[in-house]
């Protein structure tokens, strides 16, 4: 069976309610029988959002949860509370939190279980660091971080993945096309590995500085099915654009 593309945007701590109205430009721009389209935007506007695009093709998600359904944890969000507001997928082990946070592979694992008992969608965020490339590193890096990423019984049929190298995002930097291509064959081999024949099915998105004018070109390689975009989701023409090169 074909996998059907996903585009997610990734809004980052951006966006108010007066940036409701890119997501509501995107809600009107899907074109019929598209990608499927995610936008995640911050935790405060995941409700309105969510009610914005309630009928339509689009999906709204969060950009992080904790691991547990409730509790004494001040200023987290449960991966129920997401799904409670309107989300229906979130974005973990992304590299920000990763650096920012000192996310392990086990806390993202962690919170990987909790999106699924919630219902939601994970989008796993795995990539190297620059550093890590230049040592030769990059691949036994990825391939680490997926099978740490993954805990006991996840459920391969509410996963995605995202190859995000670090030093791409934001940088207008990207990697070769067959830096991409071998590193998406690696991520589908641990998955076939993983989960079987569920593997072979499990979306694998690039990330990093995807924009309209690369998008197509970097969609088109063997074993990726779309992208998560940051800086080029915020504004609705970009994103449909992107959008338009996944068909
Ligand atoms: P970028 O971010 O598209 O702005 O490089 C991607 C991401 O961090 O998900």
């Amino acid at each position: 069976m074909a996998r059907r593309a996903l585009v997610a945007g990734n809004w980052k701590m951006n966006g108010t309610l007066g940036d409701l109205a890119e997501i509501e430009a995107i809600r009107d721009g899907l074109a019929p029988h598209g990608p499927e389209a995610v936008i995640c935007p911050p935790a405060t506007l995941v409700a309105s959002a969510a009610e914005a695009a309630r009928g339509s093709a689009l999906a709204i998600g969060g950009q992080d949860c904790h691991a547990a359904a409730q509790g004494a944890h001040t200023g987290d969000i449960a991966a129920e509370m997401l799904a409670d507001a309107g989300a229906t997928h979130v974005i973990l082990g992304h590299s920000e939190r990763r650096a920012g946070h000192g996310e392990t592979d086990a806390a993202v694992a962690a919170k990987v279980a909790a999106a699924q008992r919630a219902g939601l969608t994970a989008i796993l965020c795995v990539g190297e660091t620059s550093g890590e490339r230049e040592a030769g590193q990059a691949r036994a890096v990825v391939e680490s971080q997926l099978s740490g990423s993954l805990p006991l019984g996840a459920d391969a049929a509410r996963l995605v993945v995202a190859y995000e190298p670090v030093w791409a995002i934001g940088s207008g930097a990207t990697p070769s096309e067959g830096e991409i291509a071998e590193m998406h064959a690696a991520l589908r081999a641990g998955l076939v590995a993983r989960f079987g024949m569920g593997g072979a099915q499990v979306r694998l998105l690039y990330g990093g500085s995807v924009k309209p004018a690369n998008a197509a070109a970097i969609f088109a390689l063997d074993e990726v099915d779309g992208g998560l975009i940051g800086g080029a989701s915020l504004r609705a023409t970009d994103f449909l654009a992107i959008l338009a090169a996944a068909r």
